[in-house]
Parts: C-alpha cells; sequence; structure tokens
C-alpha cells in the first residue's frame, strides 16, 4: 500500500517535494522507492579504463612501462619548462617545482629546509611525500595546457629527468612501473607527511573524524567543528562562491556563526515578551540540534530551508508571529519561501518547538 501511495504521489507532486518526503522514509524504503530498471547499460572496459586512471600509494593502477632521464629531458623542455623554467625553478606561473632538498633529507625522509625560515619558497619535491601522487598528477593534469596528451612512457621519463634534476636518482637513471617503489624510499619527504594535526592549527588535532557506517547509524547530527572566526571571512564570502543548490551550500561568512548566536541559555519562557525578563536555562541551541532542524536550517547560509538570520529578518518584529510560526514547524508547509515545503513535526513537544522558534527569531 505504501507503495502505490509513494507512486501516486509521485506522479502529482515535484520531485523536491518527493526528495523531502524520502527524508521521513527508512533506508529501506527509500531505496525501494528510487529502485528504477531498464535504464543504462554497463560501461564498457574501454570507457572504465579511460576514467580509472588513479594511482595509488602503493602504486596499484600504475600503467606498465618506463622512460629515461635522457627522453625526460625532451619532454621537460618541450613541454614543461615555457610554465616551469629549464631547471624547475621558476616561480612565474606556479611555485618552483625542484630544489631546497639535499642528499641528507633523502637519508631522513624529511625535507629540513620545510622549518627552515630562511627556505624563500616551498618547492613541490620539499613536501610531496608520494612518488605515486608526482605520477598521478602528472599523468592527469600535466601539461597544464594540454592534460591527459601524456603517454604512460612519457610520463616515467619526465619524472626521472625530474627526479634526476633533484639528484634523488642518477642522470642516466630509467624509471618504470617496476622501481618505482624503491625510488619511493629515496623521496626526501617520504616522512614528512602527517595527518594528526588541526586544519588551522598544526599543534590541534584533526577537525573530522569521521566513521564509515552501514547500521545503527547515529541519527542525530551534531555539528562539532566549525570555521574558527578569524578564518571565516579570509577567502570572501563562501556562499558566493559555491553552486546554489544541493543542501550545502558554502556559508555565508560575512554573517556571524552560529555560536555568536544569542546565548541559548538566556531563553525562554511562555512567550517571546516574557522570554526578556524570565530567562531559564535551556539551551535552545541543543533543542534545535536534537529534533534535527539543522539539517535544514543553518545560521547564515540557505540550506534546504530558510536561514535563520532570514527568517529573524522577516519576522522579529511582527507580533503574535510566533505561536503562527510554532504551528507551521508543527503542521509543515511551503509557500513563505518557497514551493519546498517543511515536513510536519507532530512528534515534537510544542513547548520545546516555541523554545527553538523564539531563539531562531532571535536570531541574527
Ligand atoms: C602552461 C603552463 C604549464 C605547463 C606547460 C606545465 N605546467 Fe605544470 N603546472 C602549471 C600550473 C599553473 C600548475 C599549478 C596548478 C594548480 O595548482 O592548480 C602546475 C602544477 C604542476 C605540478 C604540481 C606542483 C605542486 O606542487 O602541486 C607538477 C608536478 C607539474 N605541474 C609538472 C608539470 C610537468 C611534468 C609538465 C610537462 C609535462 C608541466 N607541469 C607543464 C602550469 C604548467
Ligand atoms: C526537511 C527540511 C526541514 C526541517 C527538518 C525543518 N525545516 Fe523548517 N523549514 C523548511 C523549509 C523548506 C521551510 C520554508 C517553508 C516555506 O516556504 O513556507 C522552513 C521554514 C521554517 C520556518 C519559517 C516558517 C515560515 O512560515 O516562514 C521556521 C520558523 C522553521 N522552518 C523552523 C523549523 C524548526 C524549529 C525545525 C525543527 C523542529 C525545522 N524548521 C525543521 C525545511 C525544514
Amino acid at each position: 500500500m505504501f507503495k502505490s501511495v509513494k507512486s501516486n504521489l509521485l506522479k502529482y507532486i515535484g520531485v523536491q517535494t518527493f526528495a523531502i518526503i524520502l527524508f521521513s522514509l527508512t533506508a529501506a524504503q527509500a531505496q525501494q522507492a528510487i529502485k528504477v530498471t531498464g535504464i543504462g547499460r554497463l560501461a564498457t572496459p574501454a570507457e572504465i579504463s579511460a576514467w580509472d586512471i588513479d594511482v595509488r600509494p602503493d602504486f596499484k593502477g600504475i600503467p606498465k612501462g618506463e622512460g629515461t632521464a635522457d627522453q625526460g629531458q625532451n619532454v621537460w623542455e618541450s613541454k614543461c619548462a615555457s610554465c616551469h623554467g629549464t631547471f624547475g625553478e621558476s616561480n612565474e606561473v606556479f611555485t618552483p617545482i625542484i630544489g631546497g632538498t639535499t642528499a641528507e633529507d633523502i637519508k631522513t625522509g624529511r625535507v629540513a629546509s620545510l622549518t627552515d625560515p630562511k627556505q624563500p619558497q616551498r618547492t613541490t619535491l620539499m613536501k610531496v611525500a608520494t612518488l605515486s601522487s608526482l605520477y598521478d598528477y602528472i599523468y592527469r593534469a600535466m601539461p597544464w595546457n594540454a592534460p591527459r596528451s601524456l603517454t604512460p612512457e612519457e610520463t616515467y621519463s619526465v619524472m626521472a629527468y625530474m627526479l634526476s634534476m633533484a639528484e634523488i636518482v642518477a642522470d642516466d637513471f630509467t624509471l618504470s612501473d617496476q622501481n618505482m617503489s624503491e625510488v619511493q624510499q629515496r623521496m626526501p619527504n617520504r616522512n614528512g607527511m602527517t595527518t594528526e594535526h588541526g586544519m588551522w592549527n598544526a599543534n590541534g588535532k584533526p577537525d573530522v573524524s569521521a566513521k564509515a557506517c552501514m547500521k545503527d547509524c547515529v541519527t542525530e547530527i551534531k555539528i562539532t567543528s566549525e570555521l574558527p572566526d578569524y578564518a571565516r571571512n579570509a577567502h570572501g564570502n563562501l556562499a558566493e562562491q559555491n553552486r546554489i543548490f544541493g543542501p550545502y551550500r558554502g556559508v555565508n561568512s560575512t554573517m556571524p556563526s552560529l555560536k555568536s548566536m544569542p546565548d541559548p541559555k538566556t531563553l525562554v519562557a511562555a512567550d517571546a515578551k516574557d522570554a526578556v525578563h524570565a530567562p531559564v536555562t535551556i539551551n535552545a541551541l541543543d533543542v534545535f540540534n536534537k529534533n534535527n532542524c539543522n539539517a535544514c536550517h543553518a545560521a547564515t547560509s540557505k540550506l534546504v530551508g530558510p536561514s535563520i538570520a532570514e527568517i529573524s529578518a522577516k519576522y522579529k518584529d511582527q507580533p503574535d508571529i510566533l505561536s503562527k510560526l510554532v504551528m507551521k514547524v508543527q503542521k509543515g508547509g511551503s509557500g513563505a519561501w518557497g514551493s519546498i515545503p517543511m515536513p510536519p513535526h507532530p512528534q515534537i513537544p510544542e513547548s520545546d518547538i516555541r523554545i527553538i522558534v523564539q531563539w531562531m527569531l532571535k536570531g541574527s
């Protein structure tokens, strides 16, 4: 029965609405709902191999082949030097590729000049830890003006030449899929890579520690890290730099973060008028997050629903708005902000919705 209701719904309502309805289905139901047969075909082996060009750190995926440093010099001079300089030293279109590494670094696997303030520029070979990345990057993306135009042989040879310029291999070296892992053991910064640090603070903890989950997954989203305020608008307004559809748009970084909204603990009594005079210690933000309002509403950027700042700006001076909005959250509905509906929330106690909505109304 469920299924036929759903397919009828699908006939009559828009796809966006359908997506919202999926929110309220279990994963199994959702899977059943979107199972479509008779469309598409299997990709051919040739199609797959055209896409499947990645090379892993253990060199899985690398094409068979070889190239000498000597041949590589020709490739470099005809296809790379115009941008990266004859010796990979050019600073013109990008930071230099070669330089800054020593024989000692090759022994230790850590590039000393990376932490030397006298080093003027960080080069690619100072930083890159895995030879596979160099192969993958060049094969995939270079030359800049003609990516994917190199053969595996040209890639091996130009790498052999680059590595010989950095004195990691000899001038007559032949690099191949067979000896990549040996050369890896000579990469100057092979031990220099770590992911155990914060994104904004090298002494901090990693800010993401995701666990893959296939069952008994958390149902409640808790935001545990945010851009620190000083980094918030460092690269201009993120909202303007992201595509404007899909659930994860860039946050409006010219506005304050959710954290800097009014202290959720100073709320909330029976209605908005009292709230100012009768603060109680309920954390509205917790209630907001616990009820997954944050899946669709963020502080300043539009997600599925309008941002808290927008809701506040629109309604905060309207008398009697609180009860109307509380009812809207309970019953769901669309039209105030567009055609995407908010689902009803019959399971949340009215008093909790009140707390959240009061807090949202304060929030810009
Ligand atoms: C038309 C200019 C141009 C040419 C020609 C060119 N490159 Fe580049 N290369 C760039 C630019 C620009 C970047 C930076 C791209 C980016 O970061 O998005 C780059 C980046 C690189 C990097 C990555 C550096 C890093 O530290 O991230 C490598 C390695 C590289 N090029 C190698 C080559 C090789 C090898 C060739 C010749 C086969 C080549 N390039 C030809 C412009 C060029
Ligand atoms: C699945 C997404 C979704 C969830 C979850 C959600 N909302 Fe909404 N919300 C929306 C959409 C979409 C709108 C815009 C509706 C419209 O245009 O009338 C909206 C609008 C609102 C409005 C403004 C209503 C108006 O008429 O202007 C408030 C207030 C609101 N939501 C509060 C909440 C609260 C509180 C929660 C958590 C209990 C919540 N929302 C959960 C999607 C959602």
